[in-house]
């Protein structure tokens, strides 16, 4: 190989205390995850001689402990976008230590060639392949990789020799004309490729290669418990009675699911739920439940900007690629998520709120309105330009002292022009062609918690005739301010207002 092999530590020294830096992949997958950590010690170091020492990061979603939690500890991150979802990051962005802003995934590639935010100045980029004359594979995540590796000033790789050059053939890389020389994208199924398989790098800007050799640790979920298994029952119930009424195709549709325990427990609702045909995945992540989908025949193909998988799915894809070859096509996140191609597809989008309002709003983000809990991801890419956008979460938390249908969500993250079905253990509130009190009857009959219902009517009955939208300003953020104050919303006294 003609470029220089380096230790972590010697990767390090080629960042400065306020460097823009990009990195590949998306979630665990494709993500850096050995010289972040050496990045991190020599932050330690600098701090403790009181030089200062913060880079700034982009992505092309979450990433890993080995990434994110590493730096974060180490209070080196100054700016991070678009995406995020690790405990130890979150408290330095509700802090103010990381100056996070929080992005819609498809986005940010676009910006970043029109110099939104400055130049990039390195790259981290994990391959699993790489040549002399620069061409690399890369790992199971690409993100934003094509437009980190066009625009970096300098690129170091880390060559992670556990994917054992196996993964040559499962991406598409691809990278549209920007406006306003854009043409259309040419994805009209869910398998069409139409970029490379390789990603090529211009080999005089690669300043190193390092070696790493791990999976991507992404941790595996919960196991479905009973309230999960309701949403994705229901869910699934949904979907079958709109294609016997004709609103889905009876060769249904392609799916879009977000991440985390809900999305997962509706994937698994979906591998019973045999009146739907063989379905095909046009989604940002790829989840353990998916690989069992596709094994068992009843996902036929997915495009996704990520093999999310745990370490023993992630082997078991590795030791039958051939097999997942056929089936899965890893794309850039300005493809999975792009607007123009999700409303051609018809894609019902499948997303999960941490609450929902009587209205339809729905709050995605932000634990009680201030901390941020992870970001808005892909949910506003499919939601918006979804065929059928579903949102879902359970009817209550914390043994119900939280109300996850509230009257007026505490932080707006997708309105309720974006939301046609709301879904928890409860059952379905079918929203379209309603007004907002049609609406607010329809989900509280529907989803909210049998404890939580007296009191949501009593909301709704409060704002009487007070506008199409019958709110009452003084009493709306009533069940947070309430669970703020005696730590259960149970105790809103609507008698007082
Ligand atoms: N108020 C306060 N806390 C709440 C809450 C609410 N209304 N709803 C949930 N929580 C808490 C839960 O109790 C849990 O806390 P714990 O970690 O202490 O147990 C935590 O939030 C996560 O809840 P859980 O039910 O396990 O959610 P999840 O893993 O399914 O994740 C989201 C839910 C909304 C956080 C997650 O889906 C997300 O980040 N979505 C936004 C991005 C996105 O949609 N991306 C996909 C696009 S493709």
């Amino acid at each position: 190989m003609r470029f220089p092999i380096l230790t972590p530590q010697e990767a390090a020294e080629l960042f400065h205390d306020g460097d823009n830096v990009g990195l590949s992949g998306f979630t665990a997958p494709g993500a850096p995850k050995v010289i972040p950590g050496a990045i991190a010690e020599k932050a330690e170091k600098l701090h403790a001689e009181g030089k200062p020492f913060k880079i700034n990061i982009f992505s092309g979603a979450s990433t890993s402990d080995k990434c994110d939690g590493m730096l974060a500890r180490a209070n080196a991150i100054g700016k991070r976008t678009p995406y995020q979802n690790l405990p130890d990051l979150r408290k330095r962005i509700n802090s103010h230590d990381t100056h996070y802003f929080d992005q819609h995934l498809s986005e940010l590639a676009q910006q970043f060639r029109y110099g939104f935010y400055g130049d990039l100045d390195i790259a981290i980029i994990e391959v699993s392949e790489i040549h002399d004359d620069g061409t690399c594979v890369v790992g199971m995540g690409v993100g934003n990789v094509p437009t980190y590796a066009k625009f970096a000033k300098k690129i170091v790789l880390e060559l992670n020799e556990k994917l054992h050059h196996a993964l040559y053939g499962l991406h598409d890389i691809y990278m549209p004309k920007d406006p306003p020389y854009r043409s259309e994208i040419p994805v009209f199924h869910a398998n069409d490729r139409i970029g490379e398989p390789v990603l090529r790098i211009d080999p005089e800007k690669i300043v190193g290669v390092v070696m790493s050799d791990s999976y991507d640790g992404v941790k595996a979920f919960t196991t479905p418990d009973e309230t999960t298994n309701k949403i994705g029952a229901n869910v699934c119930d949904f979907l079958i009675g709109e294609m016997r009424r004709g609103g889905i195709p009876s060769t249904f549709l392609p799916i879009q699911s977000g991440v985390g325990n809900v999305a997962n427990a509706v994937l698994y609702g979906l591998a019973d739920a045999q009146e739907i045909p063989p379905f095909a995945m046009y989604t940002e992540v790829i989840q353990d439940a998916v690989i069992d989908l596709m094994k068992k025949g009843r996902c036929k193909f997915g495009s996704t900007s990520s093999l999310t998988v745990s370490n023993e799915v992630e082997a078991d894809v590795i030791d039958n690629i051939d097999f997942f070859k056929e089936k899965v096509v890893i794309r850039p996140v300005e493809i999975s998520n792009n607007p123009e191609v999700i409303r051609r597809l018809g894609v019902i989008a499948m997303n999960t709120a941490l609450e929902a309002d009587i209205f339809g709003n729905i709050n995605s983000t932000h634990v009680t309105g201030t901390r941020m809990m992870n970001g808005i991801g892909g949910s506003g890419d499919f939601a918006r330009n979804a065929y059928i956008s579903i949102f879902s979460c359970p009817s209550i938390t914390k043994e119900g002292k939280i109300s996850n249908i509230v009257p007026m969500v505490s932080h707006l993250d997708h309105s309720e022009h974006s939301v046609d079905i709301l879904v928890t253990d409860q059952g379905i509130a079918d929203l379209r062609g309603k007004d907002p009190i049609q609406r607010a009857e329809e989900i509280i009959k529907n989803c909210a918690h049998p404890m939580y219902k007296d009191l949501l009517t009593d909301y709704l009955r409060l704002g009487g005739n007070n506008g199409q939208t019958p709110h009452t300003l003084k009493a709306a953020l009533s069940f947070h301010t309430e669970f703020l104050e005696s730590g259960d919303m149970r105790n809103v006294d609507y008698s007082k207002y």
